[in-house]
């Protein structure tokens, strides 16, 4: 099965090169990732289509989904997903690596919550996600860029939480942290400017309980990065 490995197009229709939020960095797979693209692509991989999904059949069940865009290699992923049994989970990632270590666990350990797809999560919004379908997004230490030059690669821009808000359901969330202090008020800003959310705290919310730690914590953490955490719904 084809699992996006060489589809993440980096050119837009019109031709130009988009700005894209992500860098595709190479690495070679490991013999349990290339057996988990052998089992489990046919379960798990949604493949990139110009195609709406349709959740209560992709899941067989009519519970809420949540999507989490960019989840790296899945650690924190997995654990939500086991933790959070009547809720599917769809995770979007372009790197490779990351994106075969979930699918192993996920194969392995029979996740019946969770989908994986591999390509650029704003074409996917566009393209498969229906408007008005998703219960929450989750957003962990989304790429800071922290260089000036490269601040139009962040994720978290009005144009994307707008989309992000077109896509939820009235009640949905946006959960984001990050360990960059600058991008984490810019992500108040940005959410603040869309009038579709709105910020029950007005800033910066309480870790959430349920959200497990990652590697990229642990390193911002190291460094002295304080942990921030947003967490804004639609109207
Ligand atoms: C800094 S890592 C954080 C990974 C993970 N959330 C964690 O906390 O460990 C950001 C991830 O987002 C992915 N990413 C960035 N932009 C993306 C996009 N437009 N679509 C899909 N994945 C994206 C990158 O490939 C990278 O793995």
């Amino acid at each position: 099965m084809d699992i996006g490995k060489d589809r993440v197009d980096l050119v837009g229709d019109d031709g130009k090169r988009n700005i894209k939020s992500f860098v595709l960095r190479k690495g070679k797979l490991r013999p349990f990732q290339e057996e988990a693209i052998q089992l489990y692509s046919d379960e798990y991989v949604i493949p990139f289509s110009s195609q709406m999904l349709d959740f209560s059949s992709l899941f067989a069940n009519s519970n809420p989904t949540v999507i989490e865009i960019g989840f790296g290699m899945g650690t924190s992923t997995k654990r939500i997903v086991q933790d959070q049994v009547d809720t599917n989970f769809i995770g979007i990632e372009v790197f490779l690596s990351g994106f075969t270590k979930l699918l192993s666990a996920a194969g392995r350990e029979r996740l019946k919550n969770l989908r994986l797809i591999r390509f650029d999560a704003v074409q996917v919004l566009n393209d498969m996600i229906p408007d008005g379908s998703v219960a929450g997004f989750h957003i962990f230490f989304p790429d800071p860029w922290p260089k000036k030059r490269h601040h139009k690669r962040r994720l978290i821009q009005k144009e994307f939480a707008t989309l992000l808000s077109r896509k939820l359901i009235s009640g949905g969330y946006i959960y984001c942290v990050t360990d960059w202090l600058e991008y984490a008020h810019q992500m108040v800003d940005v959410f603040d400017s869309v009038p579709t959310l709105v910020n029950p705290t007005g800033g910066f919310c309480q870790p959430v309980s349920w959200r497990p730690s990652t590697g990229f914590e642990r390193k911002g953490k190291e460094k002295q990065h304080p942990i921030s955490e947003i967490w804004v719904e639609k109207l």
